[in-house]
């Protein structure tokens, strides 16, 4: 029988279709949620189940189930019927009559529903592949669940059972099945892996992840890209996570299959990973939109770390609170559930730190505070850290961990925190830029106090000059030239100084490759810092655009913020002889140092005294 537009509408509820893509709360008569098409962070979307229609205050995006269905899935009427119907059971317009054939998509969907049927058939036959899973300690009904299979060797396996089915063996190929060999031949493209079906929102399958049963390289083959198969949109897991998800009001995201897995049966079935591709900006907006808070669950190497802090970056700017669990060192999520440790990783998650007490703490782990040169990169980072922070009083909350590292803590929390306080607020300003927000030159915290008048609009000749040096860096041709010239200390601002010190710390890279400062800082600087260098350098280019850079331009830019330094050291040592009647042998340490730096800084530039 066929279903007509009336009837497929009237049995999809509006609230209940949209809510597989939206996560609505009952407000009053209507749902509300978060637009999922724009973006927002205050919700403005609306599903009335009176008139079965949704609307958007923010965007207008305004329809019934139908014209949702076409939107977010980019589909004809039609197909959005399809869906729709089969989702209710009913037929539309293919079967009984005659009709426009299935469109690319739905034999795709048909394609990968058969292969994960043969290769659950496969594993409940096969020993070897099912031992391993029992070794790795998934239960039968985990297996089940997650539609576990397994790929047979062999060539051409899949590709006779689909002949048999009479699945066109070049949608088979399109859905990423099958290769096609030299000759033109059809060959399967899983073999001898256990197979993981990875289901997209509507709870199709639409790829696999296909893991090697010893060691053999990749660990893990997963479907390329095809028409219904993203790795930068896709998260496993989520069609059993979901519910979870939205009732705790937060999701568990990890990075592989088997955490995920793991994770459920363990009872925490709100666990989702990414196809082992790093987070997208459109993962983050689908974790955003299911629950409020991101709870990260890396792995506690090097990768992990990175990972973690490049997660929380994009899902923050998306309007996600993140929190990041820390596991022990070696373990993932699979490994410690699978030695039974489920109360040791309910702890874990109980104890996540949020971003920024996570990154402050990772500081005060693997940072010195030795000497001088090492605190005052502490605290740089630290800075950069805090200046994250907007809110004063968050920030303040924040410094609880960190104030005593700050030399003015000897003068009690309230003088450090307020020091950090400027210096955050400086740096912030910096990465907003100095045309539109006047920024102060900040000297280093070991300098405070020292620092002269803040000039009352635009960026100071020292800001100017510094810019010039911080755009050199910039260019591959002038890099070394800067780099020989200018050092940390002599930089006016905390960004300046941390570029450069990025800059020389990474020299050898940038040399090899001549474009790449902006892509390394992506890669390999804080997120914050990244973000912030990468606005500020386009503003370089747009400030100082008229000016080309030359030898001269490149001195002349150092030799006056020496002269800016000099005048500095000099008003802070003129402070000191005159405020302090006695000297304490640490003044007295640092009077000698300015005077050291003051006669180092002379002879350098050949500037008077
Ligand atoms: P891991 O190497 O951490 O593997 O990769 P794992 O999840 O702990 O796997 P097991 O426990 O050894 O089975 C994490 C994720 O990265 C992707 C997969 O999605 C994997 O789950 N990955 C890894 C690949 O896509 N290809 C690879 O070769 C390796
Ligand atoms: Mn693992």
């Amino acid at each position: 029988m066929q279903a007509d537009k009336d009837e497929i509408r009237a049995r999809n509820d509006i609230v209940e279709v949209l809510g597989a893509y939206v996560s609505l709360r009952k407000r009053g008569r209507n749902w509300q949620g978060l637009c999922p098409f724009h973006q927002e962070k205050t919700p403005s979307f609306h599903a009335d189940p009176v008139t079965q229609t949704f609307r958007c205050f923010g965007c207008g995006a305004s329809g019934d189930v139908f014209t949702f269905i076409e939107r977010h899935e980019n589909m004809t009427f039609v197909e959005a019927a399809e869906l729709l119907a089969r989702r209710v059971g009913l037929s539309f317009a293919r079967q009984g009559a005659p009709g426009p054939p299935p469109g690319e998509r739905e034999r795709l969907y048909d394609a990968n529903a058969r292969a994960a049927e043969f290769y659950r058939g496969v594993l409940e036959k096969a020993a070897a592949p099912r031992d391993y899973l029992q070794r790795r300690g998934l239960a039968k009904g985990t297996l089940e669940r997650f539609a576990l299979g397994f790929a047979p060797e062999g060539w051409t396996s899949l590709v006779g059972f689909l002949r048999s089915r009479k699945v066109d063996l070049r949608d088979a190929e399109k859905a990423g099945l099958l290769h096609v060999g030299r000759t033109g031949e059809h060959y399967d493209a899983f073999r001898q892996r256990i197979v993981f079906p990875i289901h997209d929102e509507q709870e199709r399958i639409v790829g696999f992840g296909g893991r090697a049963m010893g060691e053999e390289q990749p660990k893990y083959l997963n479907t390329g890209e095809t028409p219904i198969f993203a790795k930068s949109r896709l998260l496993y897991g989520l069609p059993f996570a979901r519910r979870k998800v939205a009732a705790e009001g937060r999701s568990l995201l990890m990075e592989g299959y088997m955490d995920v897995i793991a994770a459920h049966q363990a009872g925490f079935g709100s666990a989702l990973a990414t196809l082992g591709t790093s987070l997208t900006e459109e993962h983050a907006r689908k974790l955003a939109r299911l629950a409020p808070v991101v709870v990260l669950v890396y792995d506690a190497d090097n990768a992990g770390i990175r990972a973690t802090l490049r997660a929380s970056e994009i899902l923050e700017k998306e309007g996600a609170e993140v929190r990041v669990v820390r596991l022990p060192e070696g373990d993932d999520p699979d490994s410690l559930l699978r030695r039974g440790e489920s109360a040791a990783f309910q702890r874990a998650v109980d104890g996540a730190l949020g971003r920024v007490e996570y990154q402050l703490e990772r500081v005060l782990a693997t940072s010195s505070t030795a000497d001088d040169a090492a605190l005052a990169r502490t605290l740089r980072k630290i800075v950069a850290i805090l200046a994250t922070v907007p809110s004063r009083a968050e920030r303040d909350a924040y410094m609880e961990r960190v104030w005593r590292v700050h030399p003015l803590s000897v003068h009690g929390p309230g003088v450090a925190k307020e020091q950090l306080h400027r210096d955050a607020e400086a740096y912030a300003a910096g990465a907003r830029g100095a045309g539109r927000q006047p920024a102060r030159p900040v000297l280093p915290p070991s300098q405070a106090g020292g620092a002269p008048p803040t000039p009352a609009h635009g960026p100071s000749a020292a800001e100017r000059a510094e810019a010039q040096i911080l755009r050199a860096l910039a260019e591959p041709r002038w890099r070394r030239v800067a780099l020989g010239a200018a050092a940390p200390d002599d930089m006016v601002t905390p960004f300046g100084r941390e570029l450069i010190q990025f800059v020389s710390a990474h020299a050898e890279e940038l040399a090899m490759d001549e474009e790449g400062l902006v892509s390394l800082l992506d890669r390999d600087a804080e997120p914050a810092f990244s973000l912030a260098a990468r606005e500020r350098l386009q503003e370089f280019g747009m400030i100082t655009q008229k000016e080309p850079l030359t030898q001269a331009l490149i001195e002349g830019s150092l030799r006056t913020l020496r002269r800016h330094r000099m005048e500095a050291l000099k008003s802070e040592l003129v402070r000191f002889l005159k405020d302090q009647g006695e000297l304490t042998s640490a003044d007295r340490d640092r009077v000698a140092e300015l005077n050291r730096l003051l006669r180092e800084l002379q002879s350098s530039s050949g500037a008077a005294p």
